[in-house]
């Protein structure tokens, strides 16, 4: 009886999965997201199934006012479409701070029907200037100027009834923190974030319901400098976007009799200074808590002492909603260590380079004051080093108010450090009174890649470590030293990794709506974006770039054309500027930082340094940028650009070709950044490309198996090997331990990805102060080969509609496993040699297709699951000592040997 039961449950569950399902429903990327401004928002749905072969081939999508679907104010009817990602919204205009409700349902090619999916939501932002009442206001607070104590404005209201819902609409000059009767407004960190705030600042929007009640209510907003008018890059530049902060606040309260209030940034708020005696990015924070201002965003509170505030000017043309993930809390890191280094001091270690903030916990007497310094690695001797921070003290100054524990974390500032040092702490520091928190942009995470040689999964935790502490709303170059900007360069180069690891369409618009907002009338993008660095800069190749790259990988990513659409005017200026700017059909004028860090002995008697010229770079990176213009334009239907940018593209390859290659296809750097740049972007006609990668193969050996490339050659030197046939040298390459690699870092116990190849020498000694972080995520760039190549995880078409896995096993690499959350659901691609014998395990998402390549079945029995592959019934062809196979969704056991 049991028996039976325990079957028939078997039975159902396997019945419930094989059901079509509708998951994960989102809207613009995100689950019911609140302030949308984009006018006609795209919803996008997961379908799921165990049965094979699963393909949409139709839907109904319905969008309504209420919950019930009452008021429906769009329904597609079943539309016969495969459109599972990103569907737009085609119905009646949406209404500025309104809410709405849809859902959808799918049939597929075996005739089954979906339930509705569940009820989601999106809410309109406030769409244009004229949407807000609020008014910008001002602390009116003698001597308020950067670097002095953080304003703090409050002011109470009354609700005359009780609260159906409520919304709080807000922005700032400066970061803000917003509390309500006592309560944090929201979970998210550094807001408003940084953008190029004269062009583009983001307001955010919070469900604040639950933090109200009828009758008198209090709310307060802590104001810092940020990066709106704190220290930014060098030379104590300050006050970039204005010297004075500001608080734009409307909440907008809706009454369950259907009636609304609006509680805006007016006159009646009060403004002072408390506890925050200075914040700043690079600075850190100093905190004293004997100026706490107690009870201040509740009400009952007397601020008679208060001093008014001032109603501003300060525009609303430039505020835009939200469109990235905010900064959040993530992972909490107890203290491991604490260490008491030669010199002296208290040092705590917590086991991983991170990018947040630390928990005090203390308790001592009033004015005690402990001092906390922050750093990534200690020295040879096993002291505390900062000298790579540069000008930025990353410090923490807390004061004691004294009574009891206190409990105190930073917030308008973020630290780079595995280690701190704590001075002045009263009694005595145990590893349960502090600990770390990482603070990053909230991507979901997409990718997990592992195989069975742990220095490899040590460097893809790096990686992901890399993204995770330079992902804090931009794209930074490093998190710790007076730096920390949106390189175009690196963001670049890693943007490709980055979209395996995590979900980064949301952040990567934003930041590339900023790039096209910061670049100049003439086509030239800024070295870093926010350009905090002036209007002078010239515009280097690799890293001006980013314009037309980016949008390229992101629509591979995601299949958006929205990225190419929005950044096309972008793309054509810099593309444009460049032709301008050639001569004889070489780009070959002005500075570029060119191949940024290559390989450099210090004593090069011999000439062993990898230098390539900068124009023979910048000659391939414009082809690239061409090359994804007329990609952009094929696919947009803009035919004329298509052909004009195409005869402009055969130009610069016959230039390419007369000005820095011979007849027989030498190249005139010798070095591998040269090879790998020409063969990955198609400079050399076909009759030369062999000869080429012979080349790069034997300077790679030349070097002992040891890279030389640097930022621009690195990204691609692995694929290029790969596509040339070469994969066993990239994973020589791979696998190498000694400097340069990959691997040097792991070994010397790197926990995040290095700027510099030597950062820290064998012999423990540093590289030059000036210029070495140990968070920098461009050298991570091989995350990308490591999906696409080991696992063999590859979009065949845009957003994985189309999929291939083609796993290429290698080295002394065992097993290796990737999975990849698509916009279409779950790829994976888990292989394993024993022996002889060799399994691979994929999955393919419903709706999609794949073509699987079994790297060496030819010849050979392959099963899968229980069936020869004969009789499988799937269309297969064989390639050299490959089988493909294509193959619907699904997943699937192949074995053979
Ligand atoms: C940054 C880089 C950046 C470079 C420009 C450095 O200071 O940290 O990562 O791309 O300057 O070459």
């Amino acid at each position: 009886m049991t028996r039976l039961i325990f079957f028939l449950c078997l039975l159902a569950t396997a019945t419930q999965a094989q059901k079509l399902a509708i998951t994960t429903p989102t809207c613009e990327y995100q689950h019911n997201p609140l302030g949308l401004d984009a006018p006609t928002p795209r919803f996008s749905w997961v379908l799921t199934t165990t049965r094979r072969n699963v393909l949409q081939t139709g839907y109904e999508l319905v969008v309504s006012r209420d919950a019930g679907f009452r008021d429906v104010i769009w329904k597609t009817g079943r539309v016969k479409s495969d459109q599972s990602v990103l569907v737009s919204y085609r119905g009646p205009a949406l209404t500025a701070g309104e809410k709405y409700h849809w859902r959808v349902r799918v049939w597929d090619n075996g005739g089954n029907a979906s339930a509705w999916s569940t009820t989601q939501s999106f809410e309109m932002g406030l769409l244009q200037p004229g949407d807000w009442t609020a008014a910008w206001i001002e602390p009116d607070l003698p001597g308020d100027a950067v670097n002095k104590p953080a304003p703090m404005m409050r002011r109470e209201f009354t609700l005359g009834k009780p609260v159906a819902t409520a919304r709080l609409y807000i922005t700032a000059h400066g970061l803000y923190e917003a509390h309500i009767n006592g309560q944090r407004v929201g979970d998210a960190y550094l807001t408003p974030g940084w953008t190029s705030y004269n062009k583009r600042l983001q307001y955010q929007v919070y469900d604040v319901t639950p933090l109200l009640k009828t009758g008198v209510n209090a709310t307060g907003v802590l104001l810092g400098d940020g990066w709106y008018r704190g220290n930014l890059a060098w030379a104590d530049t300050k006050n970039i976007y204005g010297s004075t902060l500001g608080l734009l606040y409307e909440l907008r309260v809706t009454y369950t009799d259907g009636t609304r209030q609006v509680i805006t940034s007016d006159k009646q708020w009060k403004s002072n200074t408390g506890p925050i005696v200075r914040a700043g990015i690079y600075y850190g924070e100093a905190y004293d808590a004997r100026l706490e201002k107690t009870g201040w965003t509740q009400t009952g509170y007397t601020d008679a002492g208060w001093q008014g505030v001032k109603v501003a000017e300060g525009g609303k043309d430039n505020l835009v909603a939200t469109c990235g993930p905010p900064v959040r809390k993530h992972e909490t890191f107890r203290a491991q260590k604490i260490l008491h280094t030669p010199k002296g001091e208290t040092v705590v270690d917590f086991g991983q380079n991170l990018v947040g903030w630390i928990t005090l916990k203390v308790s001592g007497k009033a004015g005690d004051r402990i001092t906390i310094r922050h750093a990534e690695v200690l020295d040879r001797e096993g002291n505390f080093y900062t000298d790579n921070l540069r000008a930025a003290q990353a410090e923490v100054v807390y004061t004691l108010k004294g009574g009891g524990q206190e409990v105190y974390e930073p917030r308008f500032s973020f630290f780079g450090f595995r280690y701190i040092k704590v001075e002045g702490y009263p009694g005595t520091l145990t590893t349960e009174n502090i600990s770390a928190t990482a603070l990053y942009s909230d991507m979901p995470s997409t990718g997990s890649f592992s195989t069975s040689h742990p220095l490899i999964n040590q460097l893809q935790h790096n990686i992901r470590w890399g993204q995770n502490g330079n992902f804090v709303d931009v794209p930074t170059d490093c998190p710790q030293r007076d730096e920390r900007l949106g390189w175009t360069g690196d963001a670049q180069v890693f943007a490709r990794t980055a979209a395996f690891n995590r979900q980064v369409a949301g952040f990567f618009n934003k930041w590339m709506h900023d790039v096209a907002a910061d670049q100049q009338a003439d086509g030239r993008i800024p070295f870093v974006i926010p350009n905090v660095l002036g209007p002078n800069d010239a515009a280097s190749t690799g890293w001006a770039d980013v314009v037309t790259i980016i949008p390229w990988t992101m629509y591979q990513a995601y299949g958006d054309t929205t990225f190419l659409r929005q950044q096309y005017p972008s793309m054509k200026a810099w593309v444009d500027y460049m032709e301008r700017n050639s001569q004889h059909d070489l780009w070959n004028t002005g500075f570029h930082f060119g191949d940024w860090l290559f390989y450099r002995p210090f004593d090069d008697n011999d000439g062993t340094s990898a230098v390539t010229d900068k124009y023979l770079i910048a000659q391939c990176f414009r082809a690239n940028s061409v090359q994804l213009m007329i990609n952009a334009a094929t696919i947009l239907g803009r035919q004329d650009d298509a052909q004009a940018y195409s005869s402009q593209l055969k130009k610069i390859k016959d230039a390419f070709l007369r000005e820095y290659a011979t007849p027989s296809g030498r190249l005139v750097s010798g070095t591998q950044t040269a090879y790998v740049l020409a063969l990955q972007f198609d400079m050399l006609p076909e009759n030369l490309r062999a000869q080429a990668a012979d080349r790069l193969v034997a300077n790679v050996r030349q070097y002992g198996n040891h890279l030389t490339t640097g930022f621009l050659g690195t990204p691609y030197l692995c694929h290029v090997l790969s596509q040339t046939g070469h994969t066993d040298v990239a994973y020589d390459l791979l696998l190498q331990e000694t400097y340069p690699s990959w691997l040097y870092p792991v070994k010397m116990g790197a926990t995040t990805i290095w700027e510099r190849w030597d950062g820290q020498r064998p012999d423990g000694t540093f590289q030059t102060p000036g210029m070495n972080s140990f968070n920098h995520y461009a050298y991570g760039a091989i995350g990308d080969w490591m999906y696409r190549r080991i696992t063999g995880i590859r979009n065949a078409a845009p957003g994985y509609k189309h999929i291939t896995i083609a796993p290429e096993p290698g080295g002394n690499v065992q097993q290796a496993a990737a999975e990849l959350v698509t916009p279409h659901g779950i790829v994976s691609s888990a292989w394993k040699k024993a022996g002889a014998a060799f399994t691979l395990d994929v999955t393919i998402p419903a709706n999609t297709t794949a073509e699987v390549v079994l790297p060496g079945a030819a010849g050979k029995k392959v099963i899968e699951t229980r069936t020869a592959l004969e009789q499988t019934g799937f269309a297969q062809k064989t390639a050299g000592s490959d089988i493909t196979v294509t193959l619907g969704s699904g997943t699937y056991h192949f074995q053979y040997e």
